[in-house]
C-alpha cells in the first residue's frame, strides 16, 4: 500500500461525478492506494465524515448520475475554524492526499489549502456550466445540453401545434454555454445570453420573422440574463447569496419575464418553461462518461507521482496537468466568435 487518499465532490452535482469517482478509485487502487470518500464536499473534511471506497463499491458508478459521496456548497474559509478542522482531520484520518472534484468554488478552496497549508491536492474539474478556465471541456456539460435540447424539441412540438412562441430557460449561472449550445443544437430562433445585453427590439424583430415563416418560434434563455424592462409582478430575490458570494438563482423568473416582454412587443402568445435541475440529473452521456472516468483516473496517476496543486485538464485529445491557479478565479464565458457563429445560424 502507498497510503490513504480521500476523494470529495463539492458544489452543484452533475452527471460524470460518479464515473470520475470510479476512475479515481480504480486508478488509485492500481497504484497501491487505499481510498476513502469524504461526505458532502468540504463539509465531510470539516466534520471528519468518510466512507471506504473500493473497486467493489464503485464498479457500477460509470452508469450513474449524481454523486455517491453527496455534495454541498460548504466553504471552510467561511466556517468558524473550518480550515483548522480540515487540516486536523486530514492528519487524524492519516491521509496522504486529497482528490477534489468540483468547479471554480470548490477548486479555489483546494488551491488555497495547498498554497497556504501545503495540503497535497489534485483537482478534477467538473461543472455543467462549462465555465471553468484551463480545460477545454468539463464533464456534466454534454449531458446537461443533451437533456436541454430534448426539452427544446418537445417545446417546439407544442409551440408548432398551438402557433406560439416558446421559451426554454436553462441553467448556466453567469456563463451562457448551456444556452448557446442548446439553442444551436435544438434549432432555436433566438438565444439570450448573460454575456450580452438583451436587445428587446432585435429579439422581437427576429422572432416575428421566424413566426411569419413557420407559425411558431423558440427561444433559449440563460437563467442569469438581465431583462431590461422589468415586469413588476415577477420578482427575483436578489439579495440571497451562497457561501461563495453567488446570488442564489432559485426562482426561475427570467423566462417568464422575457415571455412577457415578447408578448408585449410582438402580440404573439408566448409560453415559457424552466428545465432547472432536471438537466443536472440522469445518467451521463457517452462523452461525459468517457471524459469523467479518464480525468478521475488521471488524478490517481498524478497522486502516484506526487504531482500536487494541479488539476486534470482536457487539452485537445489529452488529459494533462494544469496548475490550479490557471483554472480558478477566471470564468470562461461565451466569446465573441461563438456569438457571431450563433448569430449567423439563428
Ligand atoms: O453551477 C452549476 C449550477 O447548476 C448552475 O448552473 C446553477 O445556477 C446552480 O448550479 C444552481 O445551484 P443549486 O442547485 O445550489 O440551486
Amino acid at each position: 500500500m502507498s497510503g490513504r487518499i480521500a476523494i470529495l465532490t463539492g458544489g452543484g452535482d452533475c452527471p460524470g461525478l460518479n464515473p470520475a469517482i470510479k476512475g479515481c478509485v480504480y486508478g488509485a487502487t492500481h497504484y497501491g492506494f487505499e481510498c476513502v470518500g469524504l461526505l458532502d464536499g468540504w463539509k465531510g473534511l470539516i466534520e471528519g465524515n468518510s466512507i471506504p471506497l473500493t473497486r467493489e463499491d464503485t464498479w457500477d458508478l460509470i452508469l450513474k448520475g449524481g454523486t455517491c459521496l453527496g455534495t454541498s456548497r460548504t466553504n471552510p474559509y467561511r466556517k468558524e475554524s473550518g480550515v483548522a478542522k480540515c487540516i486536523a482531520n486530514f492528519e487524524s484520518m492519516g491521509l496522504e492526499a486529497l482528490v477534489v472534484m468540483g468547479g471554480d468554488d470548490t477548486l479555489s478552496v483546494a488551491m488555497k489549502l495547498h498554497a497556504e497549508h501545503k495540503i497535497p491536492v489534485v483537482g478534477v474539474p467538473k461543472t455543467m456550466d462549462n465555465d471553468l478556465s484551463g480545460t477545454d471541456y468539463t464533464f456534466g456539460f454534454d449531458t446537461a445540453v443533451t437533456v436541454a435540447v430534448e426539452a427544446l424539441e418537445r417545446l417546439s412540438d407544442t409551440g408548432r401545434s398551438h402557433h406560439r412562441i416558446m421559451i426554454l430557460e436553462v441553467m448556466g449561472r453567469h456563463a451562457g454555454w448551456v444556452a448557446l449550445f442548446t439553442a444551436i443544437a435544438g434549432g432555436a430562433d433566438y438565444v439570450c445570453l448573460p454575456e450580452r445585453k438583451l436587445d428587446a427590439e432585435d429579439m422581437a424583430k427576429k422572432l416575428l420573422k421566424a413566426y411569419k415563416r413557420k407559425k411558431y418560434a423558440t427561444v433559449v434563455a440563460s437563467e442569469a440574463v438581465e431583462v431590461p424592462e422589468v415586469i413588476e409582478e415577477i420578482h427575483l430575490h436578489k439579495h440571497e447569496l451562497d457561501e461563495f458570494g453567488h446570488r442564489i438563482l432559485k426562482e426561475r423568473g427570467v423566462a417568464e419575464k422575457i415571455g412577457a416582454l415578447i408578448e408585449k412587443k410582438t402580440g404573439i402568445e408566448t409560453r415559457s418553461a424552466v428545465i432547472g435541475h432536471i438537466q443536472r440529473g440522469g445518467p451521463p452521456t457517452l462523452f461525459d462518461r468517457m471524459l469523467s472516468v479518464r480525468v478521475g483516473m488521471k488524478a490517481a496517476e498524478f497522486l502516484s507521482k506526487k504531482q500536487y496543486g494541479v488539476m486534470t485538464a482536457l487539452k485537445g485529445e489529452n488529459v494533462v496537468a494544469v496548475p490550479l491557479e490557471a483554472a480558478v478565479g477566471r470564468l470562461k464565458t461565451v466569446t465573441k466568435d461563438w456569438m457571431e457563429f450563433a448569430d449567423i445560424l439563428l
